[in-house]
């Protein structure tokens, strides 16, 4: 089989397209012919070398797969060859047209998601409901601020946050990233490039502050999270696409007697929280096949294409989600 292998950190470029061997099955364990990867900011931080987590050279990128059973391992249960499955790989390896996972990591694609959707509702969509579900509980009629609205994570959780009720504020740095926001369910666009989000938020809450704010960008927090945030207000810290990771002064928690939570996909791992896994996954699967989200706006690339598209997501370029179909 194909993968995209690196060997060394630094730009998307450093990936080499090239034959890997496959190996065998262990007992429990399933092969999925993969036709979607999700690709995220976070692999190219990985790529980069400048992840949380450092896997040893050579690794091949890529955390969400989609594709169809292609051979069932010893005591395998649950799925059978040929069945459409969606799982995420806590290791990478999903930049290959094979991945291995243990059968309980595979989850039955609904038959009117398509391999590209689902392999982004496992991975952006995933974060997000994580993030307004599980970890802020969302309620509707509260007011959500989303930052870096218009990428992956972002517009997933615009998408989601309208779907629960919420009236969402997006946040972008421009009017082309706005509109994506304004379509995927925002009531109010912040132009981060012109406008400053703070004052933005107190003017549409009436000096309230958000509810929810659903942060992926890091830069400014002070200013455009604990300072527009609402009593009771809950703030998830998501990603540092904009490079800081804040220092956040523990006494705005009292002030605004708010709180600040982790979203991390890295737990909702077959291997660490199998129950909150399949939740979180099935759950997006189900929102996405009852019409309660979607159409998404998802870039599919091939494999020539890859590198281009990590680069649009480095250099903030980059609308949606995008996925490596084979
Ligand atoms: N916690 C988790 O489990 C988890 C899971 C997945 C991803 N993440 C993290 O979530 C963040 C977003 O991921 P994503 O895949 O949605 O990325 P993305 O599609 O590239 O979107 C990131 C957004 O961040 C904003 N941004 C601000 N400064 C930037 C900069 N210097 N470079 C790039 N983007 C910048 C951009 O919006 P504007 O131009 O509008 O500002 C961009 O649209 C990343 O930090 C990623 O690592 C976390």
């Amino acid at each position: 089989m194909k993968g995209f292998v690196c060997r060394q950190s630094g730009e998307p470029s450093v990936l080499e397209y090239e034959e890997v061997p496959s190996r065998p099955l262990d007992a429990g364990e399933i092969r999925i012919e993969v036709r979607a990867a999700d690709a995220g900011f976070h692999d190219t931080l990985m790529i980069a070398g400048r992840y949380q987590r450092k896997p040893a050279f050579p690794f091949i990128p890529g955390e969400g797969v989609a594709g169809t059973v292609r051979e069932c391992g010893e005591s395998a249960s649950g799925h059978a060859v040929g069945d459409r499955v969606v799982a995420r790989l806590p290791s990478g390896g999903g930049f290959a047209e094979e991945a291995i996972v243990l059968a309980g990591a595979a989850i039955t694609i609904p038959e009117v998601v398509s391999f590209a959707e689902a392999a982004v509702l496992s991975a952006s969509y995933a974060t997000a409901y994580q993030g307004l579900v599980d970890r802020a509980q969302v309620c509707r009629g509260e007011v959500l601020l989303v930052r870096g609205a218009a990428g992956g994570v972002g517009r997933a959780a615009v998408e989601i946050g309208y779907a629960l009720g919420a009236l969402v504020i997006a946040a972008a740095s421009s009017p082309e990233k706005l509109s994506i926001a304004r379509r995927a369910g925002a009531s109010h666009l912040i132009n981060t490039t012109t406008e400053d989000v703070r004052g933005r938020v107190l003017e549409i809450t009436e000096g309230r502050g958000a509810d929810v704010i659903f942060d992926t960008v890091g830069t400014d927090f002070k200013q455009a999270c604990l300072r527009c945030v609402a009593r009771r207000g809950r703030i998830l810290v998501v990603g540092f696409a904009g490079g800081e990771i804040p220092l956040i002064p523990a006494h705005y928690m009292i002030n605004k007697f708010c709180a600040v939570l982790g979203v991390a996909m890295s737990y909702a791992t077959f291997e660490k929280e199998p129950a909150h896994y399949r939740q979180v996954i099935g759950e997006v699967l189900r929102m996405r096949a009852n019409a309660r989200i979607g159409p998404l706006l998802v870039n599919t690339v091939g494999a020539g294409q890859l590198v281009a598209a990590l680069g649009a997501l480095s250099s903030r370029s980059s609308l949606g989600s995008t996925v490596l179909t084979f």
